[in-house]
């Protein structure tokens, strides 16, 4: 399987070369800093070595856009903060793991395990990716206030774009606390491989090449949220299918946030494609054509220099998060933004409609092909799971 998402050549494959540069960028600063036959015995890794990463673009969106933004605060108050929860109505993790203040904690805590004993590895493999990558909760935060026109200026900000950046991380952050407990007490995983995969991720961010531009930054954030809630969705399914019924609720419930947050970020893309379509279209192919890297694409444990490649893997395998569901996605917003329907673009909008148009069913025919091809079965060790082997 691994060998398909390799040989797709589509919508994961932008993050899976890393570790390869990563590994030239590590020779290319040996070789320039530290005589050769030194650095072949004994040159000690560096304490910490950033993920390679694209040639960055910075403040792609002119500043008269940028004005739409500031324009645009009254609507988004009334129409993208109603998309929040009151937290006072909002489940928090606690709602859904054993009470360490009661008398039955232990015995909640039993039977907690072994309702997962039964789950296989390599659905651990799966819900360990999506809470480490729900746990790199500040990169995400960071890449909101990356965007012009829309970043929280003072990190206390009243504007309506900076309210719902600190609100949506605050429901956000309640999906990795959650997972991350419910791991812990399960007893199947190695929790220090996971924290540390935690750290070397929030240490590496991400790379989504949005540009400081809004425009691009809510496509993707509207096709991520569509993502995780596909994702988050099938690990219920799948929880359920084992017979862990509070973990299928668990998954279900962060499910139906995603999706609620999915609804807010088309929002302000709608409203995008209704005031300048042109610039709306030309953003949507734009990160199209670049591909939506995951947002945990950074992703390393110390060992794996392709643990991305090889989770994708599993996810695909398992169909927790399939090249198909990124077909699925794309389709889902052409149609919710009704691109097809879009007129009097210019030359280069309508090269862009036809584009975002006509890909879905292109990644699903090179889907198809790889699909048909003999795969290799191979089988490795995850950190994660105390490197028992997992089938790719
Ligand atoms: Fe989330
Ligand atoms: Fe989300």
């Amino acid at each position: 399987m691994a060998s398909r998402l390799t040989s797709l050549k589509e919508p994961f494959l932008c993050f899976t070369l890393w570790g390869k540069r990563n590994a030239e960028l590590r020779r290319v600063s040996m070789t320039s800093t530290i005589p050769s036959a030194v650095a072949k015995v004994e040159t000690p890794k560096k304490l910490f070595t950033p993920r390679a990463v694209h040639v960055q673009i910075a403040h792609s969106l002119p500043p008269q856009k940028i004005e739409i933004f500031k324009s645009l605060e009254g609507w988004a108050e009334e129409n993208i903060l109603v998309h929040l929860k009151p937290v006072e109505k909002c489940w928090q993790p606690q709602d859904f793991l054993p009470d360490p203040s009661s008398e039955g904690f232990n015995e909640e805590v039993k039977e907690l395990r072994e309702r997962c004993k039964e789950i296989p590895d390599d659905y651990f493999v799966c819900l360990v990716g999506d809470m480490i990558t729900e746990e790199a909760l500040p990169t995400y935060q960071t890449m909101l206030n990356t965007y012009d026109g829309v970043r929280d200026e003072t990190g206390a900000s009243l504007t309506s774009w900076a309210l719902w950046t600190r609100a949506w991380t605050a429901e956000e952050n309640r999906h990795g606390d959650l997972l991350n407990k419910y791991l812990y007490l399960s007893g199947r995983v190695d929790m220090k491989q996971i924290e540390k995969t935690i750290q070397y991720l929030i240490g590496s961010g991400m790379d989504p090449r949005t540009e400081n531009n809004p425009y691009l930054g809510f496509v993707y954030t509207s096709f991520q949220e569509r993502a995780t809630f596909i994702s988050h969705g099938n690990t219920a399914r799948h929880a359920k299918k084992y017979g862990d019924l509070k973990l299928a609720q668990i998954c279900g419930i962060i499910a139906s946030d995603e999706k609620r947050h999915e609804r807010a970020y088309t929002k302000i893309v709608d409203k995008l494609f209704e005031i300048d379509p042109d610039g709306a279209v030309l953003a949507f192919a734009d990160m199209m054509k670049k591909k939506i890297s995951m947002p945990g694409h950074l992703i390393y444990d110390g060992y794996d220099d392709k643990l991305f490649e090889h989770f994708s893997s599993v996810a695909q395998r398992l169909g927790v998060y399939t090249a198909k569901d990124y077909a699925d996605i794309l389709e889902f917003l052409v149609t919710r933004w009704k691109v097809g329907e879009l007129t009097n673009l210019s030359g280069e909008g309508n090269k862009a409609q036809d584009f975002v148009c006509t890909l879905a069913p292109r990644i699903r025919r090179l889907d198809e092909r790889t699909h048909g091809r003999a795969k290799k079965t191979t089988a490795i060790p995850f950190s994660w799971i105390h490197g028992r082997e997992v089938q790719l």
